[in-house]
């Protein structure tokens, strides 16, 4: 696993510095808008090295979400999909048996390029398996211009905004700030101010691209991983080349993998109850995985609201929720 090591504000390039002095913040100066994106803090001076110094290889492939989507669920799905000849899903000693899922796939800004010391990526083998928060206008060229392919999970406006707004009380706490009422992290959302929102930019950008480039991009939703996760799996395994061999058909790997990365399974395991990733208890990363638990958390208002401006949005691109 990846040692992480994160950036303390002292660490901040003066390049950085400036660019931030020079950006509106929001969120009590936790979100920085660059380029139409919100930003958080601590992630700046990463995304600047990892635009400047990252070098796409052609086979790398890269997971790509907003916070929130499940992207804990589908770094453990690909870890165990791209692994599966070295480490048999069923094995006892399983690296995601005794490893969180953040620490097995690393965010590039946040992982290798957001700490003092650029983070080497020499020893991961081929095919890298990364993954990045960032939106589309934001990844670098090399990303874009390379043969590299990209994994986009989304997942409905509704429970990513619910999902969110309990993950940041978790880390406010534990920075030892008060939690947020859900109203005032529901203005914010809405208005697309979220790290990394606006979330409706975020998706539409990346499902754009997918529509033109199918061979680079895989457009893939929480909600379908969870109704069917067998038929996703097998053509996520397609899109990466590695499909299920004949005798694997017979085996069931495929379902293996569901099993193993499974919330009942990972939320169970010690090393994802314990410890901290970044300001987050492990465990916040697993902390119900259900389709539709904002109607446990929104009022109708509320909901219509999401509703409105997800139609207003996807309508005209053909996405639906
Ligand atoms: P909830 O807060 O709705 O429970 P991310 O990994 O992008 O931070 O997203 C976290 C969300 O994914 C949380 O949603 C979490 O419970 C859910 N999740 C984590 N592991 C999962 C799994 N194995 N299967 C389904 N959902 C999972």
């Amino acid at each position: 696993p990846l040692v992480l090591k994160h950036l303390q504000e002292d660490d901040l390039t003066e390049e950085c510095k400036d660019l931030m002095r020079s950006l509106p913040t929001a969120d009590q100066g936790f979100l920085y808008q660059y380029q139409g994106s919100w930003i958080p803090r601590s992630f700046m001076q990463g995304l600047l090295s990892f635009n400047k110094h990252f070098q796409a290889h052609d086979t790398d492939i890269l997971l790509v979400t907003f916070p929130k989507v499940g992207t804990t669920w589908l770094k453990s799905i690909l870890f165990s999909l791209l692994n599966r000849v070295r480490y048999d899903p069923n094995a006892q000693q399983h690296p995601l048996l005794t490893t969180h899922p953040h620490e097995l796939v690393p965010i590039l800004e946040i992982d290798i390029y957001g700490g003092k010391q650029v983070l080497e990526l020499t020893h991961l083998t081929s095919p890298r398996l990364l993954s990045t928060h960032l939106p589309y206008s934001l990844l670098t060229r090399s990303v874009k211009d390379s043969m590299c392919k990209i994994v986009y999970l989304c997942r409905n406006p509704k429970d990513t905004f619910v999902s969110l707004w309990h993950f940041q009380n978790n880390t406010r706490v534990n920075r030892g700030m008060n939690p947020s009422t859900i109203e005032q992290d529901f203005d914010n959302f809405s208005n697309g101010i979220s790290p990394y929102g606006p979330y409706w930019d975020h998706v539409m950008s990346y499902w754009k691209e997918s529509l033109e480039k199918s061979k680079k991009i895989f457009f893939l939703e929480y909600e379908k991983m969870k109704e069917q996760p067998t038929i996703c799996l097998k053509k996520l395994a397609e899109f990466l080349d590695c499909a299920f061999s004949p005798e694997e058909e017979v085996k069931n790997v495929v379902n293996d993998i569901v099993r193993l990365c499974s919330f009942e399974n990972l939320s169970n395991l010690e090393v994802n109850k314990n410890g901290k990733y970044l300001a987050a208890n492990k465990a916040a990363f697993f902390r119900r995985g259900e389709v539709g638990d904002w109607k446990n958390h929104l009022t109708a208002e509320m909901s219509e609201t999401l509703d409105r401006i997800t139609e207003e949005k996807f309508h005209s691109v053909g996405l639906k929720f």
